[in-house]
């Protein structure tokens, strides 16, 4: 994607934004760009979705930003933070953490309206709906040893179950290993993957799904619009987590793990609950102690501590 492209339209959309009219010369003037190069961008956005009416010789009056997840959107509503360096946007890929793992470029966020091969935790495939849903995958270098690598799955979920319920007043909640519930229905789910060097994680790359405005098929999910009974704003919703996300890398960057632990404990769907571990074809019972400042589950029975890493293949479920 042309960036020097990106970053063009991203200020003609401020300007558009902060007036009820403008003129190509006014725009022209402000970018330092000419009359048609102004038009070309203007058409490329009016393309892309956003509700631009134009008077014909004259200027501009701007509507709406339309329902797309164009970085010009993403990174107008991201303001001023540096968090996120580039943005990757596709209409339909493979899937975005596999484009993610070819890129490797750190900070690089991968946004996709449709993934054809989504994929989910166990080898499972992530199901969505094309306009709808939110997919995307962000790159990081943490510098942590890689056995904190679980760490990032409560960090990415906390983030999730903050933004909804800040947004859209959800009570939704964290379930371990890496999902987000609304009373006990699956509404997001995160997929971690990393590539170590010696003892520390090299890149890390987060992956997220979440059900937004689609109508979710299989029984025990539900999407933002269910609950809501309306259309969510997907970029609000993106900005909101990568908000909470640059917060919490922060705190990854203090070596302050123990808020990141506090955090999952206060939004756990499971701590302290009955919960049954599927693990291969071992079943382990106890009481959810919730997690330790690594991301790993601990798994208390009677006098003995289990602790459970989320990079196994393990499955939690809560025995109400
Ligand atoms: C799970 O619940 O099992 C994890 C689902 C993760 C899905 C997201 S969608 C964006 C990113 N790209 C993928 O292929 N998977 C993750």
């Amino acid at each position: 994607m042309n960036s020097q492209g990106v970053k063009q339209r991203v200020r003609i959309l401020r300007i558009l934004n902060s007036r009820d009219f403008v003129s190509g010369e006014r725009i022209a003037h402000i970018c330092k760009i000419s009359r048609i190069a102004v038009w070309k961008h203007i058409s490329y956005l009016i393309n892309n979705g956003v509700k631009i009416r134009v008077y014909p010789n004259k200027g501009y009056e701007f509507l709406s930003f339309g329902k797309r997840l164009l970085p010009e959107v993403v990174k107008l509503h991201l303001g001023k933070s540096e968090f996120v360096k580039d943005i990757f946007y596709f209409d339909e890929i493979d899937s975005t953490n596999e484009y993610a793992k070819k890129i490797l470029r750190e900070r690089s966020l991968i946004i996709a309206e449709q993934q054809k091969k989504g994929k989910g935790r166990l080898d499972r495939n992530w199901y969505s709906q094309k306009y709808k849903d939110l997919l995307f995958s962000f790159i990081l270098t943490p510098d942590v040893p890689y056995i904190y690598a679980g760490i990032f799955n409560a960090l990415a979920v906390i983030s999730v179950v903050k933004s909804l319920n800040k947004l859209y007043k959800l009570d939704a909640q964290s379930k371990w290993p890496n999902d987000v519930v609304i009373s006990g229905r699956k509404i997001s789910g995160v997929l971690i993957e990393f590539s170590a060097q010696t003892d520390l994680i090299n890149k890390l790359i987060i992956g997220i799904g979440i059900d937004v405005n689609s109508t979710p098929k299989v029984s025990n999910a539900i999407s933002v619009k269910k609950l809501i009974r309306n259309d969510a704003d997907r970029v609000k919703l993106l900005v909101r987590i990568m908000k909470e996300l640059e917060h919490y890398f922060d705190l990854i960057n203090l070596k302050n793990f123990k808020k990141i632990k506090r955090d999952w404990m206060k939004y756990s769907a499971d701590y302290l609950q009955r919960v049954r571990i599927i693990q291969g074809g071992e079943r382990l019972e106890g009481i959810s102690g919730g997690i330790n400042e690594y991301g790993n589950l601990v798994l208390k029975q009677r006098a003995k501590h289990l602790i459970i890493p989320p990079i196994s293949n393990a499955r939690l479920k809560i025995k109400y």
